[in-house]
């Protein structure tokens, strides 16, 4: 940044909270700059989180000092941050369901003081949907839309109230890789107007070409506060783990051998958005889905496991024939599925641990009639410490979790079914680094152990590495396979990108 030192927009000295046992955040200090891309980055459970709700007025800190616009504050809450100018876009949306986006998107904002012309609330709808270009429709209830569509009204909520500071936790996590570089495209926006914004995010490229400066988190600390420019992916992820990490991912397990009868099959599978699928996973194979994000590959897994009718075509399992197809008949047979939208279909957040991973395994653990308190236990112990939960506790209720370790929560629970199928939808969106190698090496020894994989992500540098076989999906249908040694990247963006094949001409020979 050149020309005169830029103001500070927001400082914490010293800032600790304690809950319980665990220090979320100790002795913090930081600055924010007027007119900066802050990027927050750290293992799930560093304390991001908490630190951008203290900032927006959510928490009350234990001890340590907040300075906003050079006023030091000592009562602060979200209403008084939001007339401030200080607004948090939570990782645990917080929207009223039965109110219409446009709605939303003007809460509270009739309690300003200043600037607000009540009576043009569409035209300023409208200049927003301007600058975000989102196409929400203004008059639906919000509950009718997907989770996706609800950040964005929540992004449009904070551009409303003319915030000068903005925390965004996590907010492209359910975005799609357009919808996310135009978000980028609002941060330069704000920026340029001299608002700063916090981005909480585990995408560290996003972080390095997006962000001016970059501060690291570990166990509720600041690490290391430095310019983009400076950093690197390698150095981040060391920072955040506190050792340098092999980012590497593990090596395949062996291929079954070619003619080992599948343990899932589909034949011409239609169904809604599915047209004409065919596709076979072997026991100990892992067979992934490449496609870019809207091609189909969600509603793929849906229709294998029996979310959504199949109107045609066949669905095998070990061989049989699939009847009355439903999620709960899929369990039953033996198929998992850890699904995309993990904040809307996953966990009970008030009850324990313990009771979310065993929930649909109880028949399993009360066998004889006598339930097993010991062995669940164990199992669900061993599961916790292999996925790197924490805290590590099984007694705890989920919801005070972090979002990343929610989710590795719902991996237990699946995982603890040793499943014979494992459907695996954007397996590791929202953890951390450390997480995510170990859930690339679960994954690997998940399939060494016989379960056939049906392996989705946007990461097209996981399916092209852990996959033995790469169906590659467009508008709804397989339109090609790659086996998955020596399949790279751009390989695979190159075959989903190219314009679609000429209709085979007759006579060529
Ligand atoms: N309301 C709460 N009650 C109890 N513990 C909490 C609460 N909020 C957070 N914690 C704990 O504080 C620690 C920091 O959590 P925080 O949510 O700030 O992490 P994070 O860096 O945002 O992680 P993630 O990347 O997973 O979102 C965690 O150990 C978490 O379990
Ligand atoms: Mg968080």
């Amino acid at each position: 940044m050149d020309g005169p030192t830029p103001a500070v927009a927001v400082t914490v000295r010293d800032l600790s909270v304690r809950f319980g046992s665990t220090q979320a955040l100790d002795a913090v200090s930081l600055s924010l700059l007027e007119g900066e891309v802050h990027g927050l980055v750290g293992e799930n459970g560093a304390g991001k989180s908490t630190l951008g709700k203290v900032v927006g007025g959510l928490y009350q800190p234990d001890s340590g000092e907040l300075e906003v616009f050079g006023r030091a504050v000592h009562r602060w809450d979200t209403r008084r941050a939001q007339d401030a100018g200080v607004v948090i876009i939570a990782q645990e949306l917080c929207l009223v369901p039965a109110l219409t986006v446009a709605e939303n998107v003007f809460l509270g904002r009739e309690r300003r003081t200043f600037g607000v012309l009540h009576g043009d609330l569409r035209a300023r709808y409208r200049e927003l949907e301007e600058i975000c270009g989102f196409g929400l429709p203004a008059d639906a209830p919000v509950h009718t839309l997907p989770i996706a569509d609800q950040q964005k009204v929540e992004i449009m909520r904070a551009l409303a109230r003319d915030a000068r500071v903005i925390v965004m936790d996590e907010p492209t996590s359910s975005l799609t890789a357009d919808e996310s570089e135009r978000l980028h495209e609002i941060m330069r926006w704000l920026r340029e107007r001299g608002t700063t914004v916090v981005y909480v995010t585990h995408f560290l490229d996003d972080v390095l070409a997006n962000c001016d400066r970059v501060t690291v988190m570990r166990d509720g600390r600041v690490i290391r506060t430095a310019p983009a420019a400076q950093e690197t992916k390698a150095g981040l992820v060391e920072a955040m783990l506190g050792e340098p990490v092999d980012m590497l991912l593990p090596d395949r397990p062996p291929a079954p051998p070619p003619d080992t009868p599948p343990v899932a099959e589909m034949h011409d599978v239609r169904g809604g958005a599915v047209r004409g699928v065919s596709l076979r996973v072997r026991p100990g194979e892992i067979v992934g889905l490449a496609g870019l994000v809207g091609s189909g590959r969600t509603e793929i897994a849906r229709a294998l496991f029996g979310c959504d009718p199949v109107e045609s075509g066949e669905v095998l399992f070990r061989g049989e024939p699939v009847t009355g197809a439903s999620p709960r008949a899929s369990i039953a047979r033996g198929m998992a599925m850890i699904p995309e939208d993990r904040r809307a279909q996953g966990l009970v957040l008030l009850r324990p641990v313990l009771e979310n991973v065993t929930l649909p395994h109880l028949g399993r653990f009360s066998r004889a009639g006598v339930l097993s308190r010991g062995g669940e236990r164990a199992a669900v112990r061993e599961l916790v410490e292999r996925l790197g939960v924490r805290p590590a506790a099984l007694d705890g209720d989920v919801s005070v979790y972090s979002g990343g370790n929610q989710q590795k929560v719902l991996f237990a629970k699946w995982l603890l079914g040793r499943p014979e199928l494992l459907i695996l939808d954007e397996p590791t969106r929202g953890v951390d680094v450390g997480a995510k190698s170990r859930i690339y090496q679960l994954i690997v020894e998940i399939a060494a152990a016989g379960t056939g994989i049906l392996l989705i992500s946007s990461e097209l540098e996981e399916v092209a590495g852990l996959s033995h076989r790469i169906h590659l999906v467009r508008g709804g249908t397989v339109i090609g396979e790659v086996p998955g040694p020596g399949a790279s990247v751009d390989g695979l963006l190159q075959r989903l990108f190219e314009v679609e094949p000429p209709p085979a001409t007759e006579g060529t020979p």
